[in-house]
């Protein structure tokens, strides 16, 4: 692992070591913990580069705030980093970062500053903290310039920080995708924070409750609470018996406008900020009124359509037929004759290009597929489709563009996807994720079998076993959308099972977790 204090030592080693390879970069103030770990860990799963910043930025500390007193434990961060394969740290010192234009005293009145809008920094931590948001706004677009990463990971933790810097990269075009992580939480509850260590031991003791309230709220929203006053009224009476505790704020927020909520239509953002003597805390969740979303990733031969099919089907779900949506754009680009080479043109049409799944079951094969409102149902079927389709998926900005279309039909819940990547990236929040897997040998006894239903020419075995082999590989050392197992998927090994047993397992698996919670 490399260390470098100064942006001339970084972008040197980033411009060798960059080529073909994707960086993934995340921003830190140090004092390491799971929490943090948990982003580096991420962005080793989807990156073959990690960078990770340790910089404590004065600019976003007010003169009342414990700037001088953050801790900085540099070695053991170092460590940590490097016991989780970050290949290169940047720690520079604030002259390093901002030059002799800064300094304490005139808290960056000198400097170019990036300011995101009044509505989402003048709320939550906002009100409290002014010129925070703008400091870390300022500091991530320097860092985000330098670094210049595939993609940049960031706590829900820190939901408002996430909310602002989504919009930041939206709103300046940043060429960076922006990923947001889970919480990490201590097994009391106790969200994982730099700050925890100022915490006495009965301060510590009693910090857990933050969330406990929290999941109070949780508890009344499930039961169909939708109203600000009631759900903030359930944290309040979550912390009732807590002792030196001063809250400062528990608001209802949307999670991506961050504007304040009356009800929850969608999805709410439910976040705490509290004084444990002079240590602030934050703390939040989301409520999500919307269906179930079951994910099915697993390598290829599985047999992951053909369940998921059945499972939505079972279910009363929808199937997110995600391969007729490439099939579509397919079909669209033959139609307009646009060379399979041409990656932008393609790019464009798929962004301008709106898909629609409908649940319809007239067509006999499930739902319509609509490309801007015709049904190219049949179309897509063809076998200039079928021959092409595959290196239309392979396209990485159709990926990109594909998996905003999927994630807006998904947005309201209701769906059952199969994909490599469902469950990891385009809906990492989804209540059911299984990982459906099965041996070598098996897939490829499979795939035999199929071979010889098709009356197609036959393959031995230690073929068979070697492509599957080679493909594995393949999509799982992917720069884009790799096939990883999610950290919270069921795995479902189906040697030995007929479909019908594994479909019977999986909609077993939703009626124990996700239907007796909605
Ligand atoms: P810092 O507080 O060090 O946090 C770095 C990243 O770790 C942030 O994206 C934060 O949301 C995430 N994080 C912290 N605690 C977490 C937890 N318990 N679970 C999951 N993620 C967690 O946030 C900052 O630094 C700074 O503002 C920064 C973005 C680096 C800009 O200076």
């Amino acid at each position: 692992m490399r260390l470098f204090t100064t942006a001339a030592g970084l972008r040197c080693y980033l411009e060798r070591h960059r080529r073909a390879a994707d960086v993934g970069f995340v921003p830190t103030m140090g004092a390491l913990h799971p929490g943090h770990l948990s982003l580096i860990e991420r962005a080793k799963c989807e990156n073959a580069l990690v960078v990770v910043s340790i910089f404590v930025n004065p600019l976003q500390f007010s003169p009342t705030e414990d700037f001088q007193q953050y801790p900085r434990p540099l070695e053991q961060d170092l460590r940590l980093c490097e016991q989780a394969g970050v290949d290169a740290v940047f720690a520079p010192t604030p002259v390093e970062l901002y030059g002799n234009r800064w300094s304490m005293s005139n808290s960056g009145t000198q400097l170019t500053q990036v300011v995101p809008p009044t509505p989402m920094t003048s709320v939550l931590c906002g009100r409290s903290r002014p010129g925070h948001f703008q400091g870390v706004a300022t500091v991530v677009t320097k860092l985000l310039n330098l670094v210049q990463p595939e993609r940049a990971y960031f706590g829900q933790k820190d939901a408002q920080q996430l909310a602002i810097l989504r919009r930041l990269a939206a709103d300046l075009n940043l060429p960076v995708t922006i990923v947001g992580c889970p919480i990490v939480r201590e097994e009391s509850g106790l969200a994982y924070s730099s700050r925890n260590q100022y915490l006495t031991p009965s301060q510590k003791a009693q910090a857990p409750i933050l969330y406990g309230a929290l999941q109070q709220a949780e508890t009344v929203f499930q039961a169909g609470e939708r109203d600000r006053v009631s759900l903030i009224s359930a944290v309040k009476s979550g912390l009732a018996l807590a002792q030196d505790i001063q809250v400062e704020y528990i608001e209802l927020v949307h999670p991506t406008t961050l504007a304040p909520l009356e009800q929850v239509e969608d999805s709410g953002l439910l976040a705490i900020a509290a004084r444990f003597g002079s240590t602030r805390l934050i703390d939040n969740i989301v409520l999500q009124n919307r269906k179930p979303i079951v994910a099915i990733d697993g390598p290829a031969g599985v047999g992951k359509s053909t369940v998921t099919r059945q499972v939505a089907k079972v279910l009363g779900l929808m199937y997110l037929d995600t391969g007729a949506m490439y099939r579509a754009l397919t079909w669209r680009v033959l139609q307009e004759d646009i060379h399979l080479d041409d990656e932008p043109k393609i790019a464009e049409l798929a962004s301008l290009s709106q898909i629609y799944l409908t649940t319809d079951e007239s067509s006999g094969s499930g739902g319509r597929v609509l490309l801007d409102g015709e049904d190219v149902t049949k179309a897509i079927r063809s076998q200039n489709v079928t021959a092409n389709v595959s290196v239309i998926a392979a396209l990485p900005a159709v990926r990109s563009e594909l998996v905003k279309q999927q994630q807006r039909l998904g947005c309201k819940g209701g769906i059952v996807a199969e994909g490599r990547d469902i469950g990891t990236h385009v809906f990492p929040d989804a209540e059911l994720k299984i990982f459906l897997t099965a041996s070598v040998q098996e897939r490829a006894r499979r795939r035999q079998q199929d071979l010889k239903e098709q009356e197609l020419p036959e393959m031995s075995l230690e073929e068979l076993e070697r492509d599957i082999q080679q493909r594995d590989f393949r999509d799982s050392t992917r720069a884009v959308a790799p096939l990883r197992k999610a950290s919270d998927a069921i795995e479902i090994t189906t040697d030995g099972l007929s479909i019908d047993q594994v479909i019977e397992r999986i909609v077993t698996l939703y009626h124990q977790r996700v239907s007796a919670s909605v």
